[in-house]
């Protein structure tokens, strides 16, 4: 399993990257920043360290702003990439990285192309509790053209150096701390119940699922920075499960669902979370009452309330409602096939096929436009 050569975590640690840059003897980085963080105080100390930065990008970056990054770093003698940002800045920066060293357009490497060396030196510093991409060797860009998003894996992505500093988290609005919260929290109950689930996966996946809870709870309600620290810890540590685990049909439909609607990845994770689950628990009994007991709840039902009351209380039921209630003619049948061809279905705890998706998209849809957990 391939991971960071470094990481440094704690409150503050964001002051070390200049030891960090000197240790790694980078004199040149080039900053892509996610332009809220940019405006944000912990993005405006980190501007210090960029000769240019490049922060033309939104949620699910395109190939076209991958390319707009790719000019500009290639307009001087960068020799490194800092990237400050959630899971969208990360994944654009080691695109941006990974052909810059290898050459070409970006689109050949997810049309097949293989990358023959490690990306330029990546520092990530991620400003989300969950996405885990500064941990992972996917990465995943939207083509606009279709649309759709389209990921692929390299060990060449996999940045060289993480900072984890929970001072980043303070500015995020809550909704988007439970986004990113449930999006780690789905990524290790997924790896926990799938078939691909081993002894080794399994002893880190029931360790997280204990250890969640509180600091998802406390991360939400107090903003309470040692909560946000365990949060953003756990999941870097979750990125590194899945790799080995594979998904499920929830992340498998959250890309195109976004790649439609352009919905947050967290939140669309979100929309198909209770459905999906609900599907595969007949399939994976032991290890869902397992996942549940772990995060302390006796009975399925249990966490499934639980699951209902976080996910309307935090605001994201409203949040997801209020963003699809425009997408009224969703190409369900296209979503539906488009994620059944996901890397995540082999995975799937129970077979799945084209009605059932359809049924587990329409329901989800239906849920959330009845206002969901009423
Ligand atoms: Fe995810």
């Amino acid at each position: 399993m391939t991971t960071p050569k470094k990481v440094i975590s704690g409150i503050g640690s964001v002051s070390y990257l200049p030891e960090l840059l000197r240790e790694m003897n980078l004199r040149n980085p080039f900053v892509v920043i996610d332009p809220k963080v940019k405006e944000a105080d912990f993005g405006k100390r980190l501007m210090g360290f960029a000769k240019k930065s490049f922060d033309g990008f939104e949620t699910n970056p395109t190939f076209s702003q991958v390319s707009d990054g790719l000019h500009l770093f290639s307009e001087n003698d960068y020799d490194s990439i800092i990237v400050v940002g959630g899971g969208s800045a990360i994944d654009l920066a080691k695109v941006i990285g990974l052909t810059a060293a290898n050459g070409g357009k970006a689109e050949e490497y997810f049309q097949g192309k293989k990358a023959d060396v490690q990306s330029v030196p990546i520092i990530a510093i991620p400003t989300t509790c969950g996405t885990g991409a500064e941990s992972s060797p996917f990465a995943v860009i939207m083509d606009s053209s279709i649309p759709k998003k389209r990921g692929i894996e390299s060990v060449f992505f996999m940045p060289t150096a993480v900072i984890l500093d929970s001072e980043a988290l303070i500015s995020l609005d809550s909704v988007m701390i439970a986004a990113t919260g449930m999006d780690a929290f789905t990524h290790i109950l997924e790896s926990h119940i799938s078939k691909k689930a081993t002894v080794l996966t399994r002893i880190v996946s029931k360790g997280l699922l204990c250890s969640i809870r509180e600091p998802l709870e406390k991360a939400l309600n107090e903003k309470d920075a040692l909560a946000l620290e365990a949060l953003q810890s756990i999941a870097f540590t979750a990125r590194l499960l899945y790799p080995r685990t594979g998904l499920s049909i929830a992340h498998a439909l959250s890309h195109p669902l976004g790649a439609f609607t352009g919905l947050h990845h967290g939140l669309a994770v979100v929309t198909f979370l209770e459905t999906s689950m609900k599907y595969n628990v007949s399939a994976c009994r032991d290890s869902f009452r397992e996942a549940g007991r772990m995060v302390g709840f006796s009975s399925d039902d249990d966490l499934f309330s639980w699951l209902r009351l976080f996910i309307k209380e935090s605001g994201m039921a409203e949040k997801i409602s209020n963003h699809l209630v425009v997408y009224d003619n969703l190409p369900i049948e296209r979503i539906a096939s488009e994620a059944l061809q996901s890397s995540n279905i082999p995975s799937n705890p129970r077979k799945i096929g084209l009605s059932e998706t359809c049924e587990i998209i329409n329901e989800s849809l239906l849920n959330f436009r009845r206002g969901y957990g009423n």
